[in-house]
């Protein structure tokens, strides 16, 4: 039996304005073990990216609680949950994924530069996880001097090094095309096999079936569905 990595009880998330307010999903409960495979899917504005956001640490849940790694993240302080996401999480999100000052070898390099390791490790490590992302050519690009989906590759690279437990990837595929989606759908089969477990939102049903389950959202809903292989 794997064990779980990320348990969520009675989650419930309300967004209020002025004069309505909407809950995305009320009373969600899932227990998600190592090495799983999950795709969120649901339409556009259903609460994929606010889920992930909550997952992240990123932003609170309205009532609810999730443990991760066997952490209660509730009323944790900003300095733990640094911690907690620097230790276990990475995030491959829509926008705001790069350090816009360093190139992209060294937004690879940055979280095991944060962490202390050995420089000539880091470097090799990196470069042997460009040629995974087919970015080598563009090592020395900074981020602005990169397109949607290379950067997207990018935060894809820094993901892999990190070598977490948990990844949280909002439409990773999304600025890519075919050939590269697949490919960049392939390196999560190979952290799957590493015991990572794999949180992406997509609108890629192909890819969606291809996880080991869905998480539909919609109308304030999350169900968990099977993925059809
Ligand atoms: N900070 C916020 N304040 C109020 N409403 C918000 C906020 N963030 C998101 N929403 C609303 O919550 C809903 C869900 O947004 P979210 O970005 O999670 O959708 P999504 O499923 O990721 O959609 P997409 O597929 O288009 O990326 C949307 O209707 C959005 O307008
Ligand atoms: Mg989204």
């Amino acid at each position: 039996m794997s064990k779980i990595l990320v348990e969520i009880t009675n989650l419930k998330k309300k967004f209020e304005h002025l004069n309505n307010s909407i809950t995305l999903f009320d009373n969600f409960n899932i227990k998600i073990k190592q090495g799983e495979l999950v795709a969120l899917v649901g339409p556009s504005g259903s609460g994929k990216s606010t889920l992930l956001h909550i997952l992240a640490l990123l932003d609170d849940p309205s009532k609810g609680k999730i443990i991760i790694n066997g952490k209660v993240t509730k009323d944790l302080s900003d300095i733990k949950k640094d911690n907690l996401r620097r230790e276990t999480i990475s995030i491959i999100f829509q926008d705001n994924n790069l350090l816009t000052d360093f190139t992209a070898i060294e937004n690879i390099m940055m979280p095991l530069i944060i962490r202390g390791e050995n420089k000539k490790f880091i470097k090799e490590k990196a470069t042997e996880i460009l040629k995974n992302v087919k970015m080598v050519d563009r090592s020395n690009h900074f981020p602005n001097q990169l397109s949607g989906g290379e950067q997207q590759r990018v935060a894809i690279a820094r993901a892999l090094i990190a070598e977490t437990n948990l990844i949280l990837a909002d439409e990773p595929t999304g600025n890519l095309d075919f050939k590269t989606s697949k490919e960049i759908f392939s390196l999560f089969l190979k952290l799957k096999k590493l015991k990572k477990t794999i949180i992406f939102a997509t609108h890629n049903r192909e890819l969606a079936n291809r996880a080991d389950y869905k998480l539909f959202i919609s109308d304030g809903v999350i169900k968990r569905v099977n993925a059809r292989h």
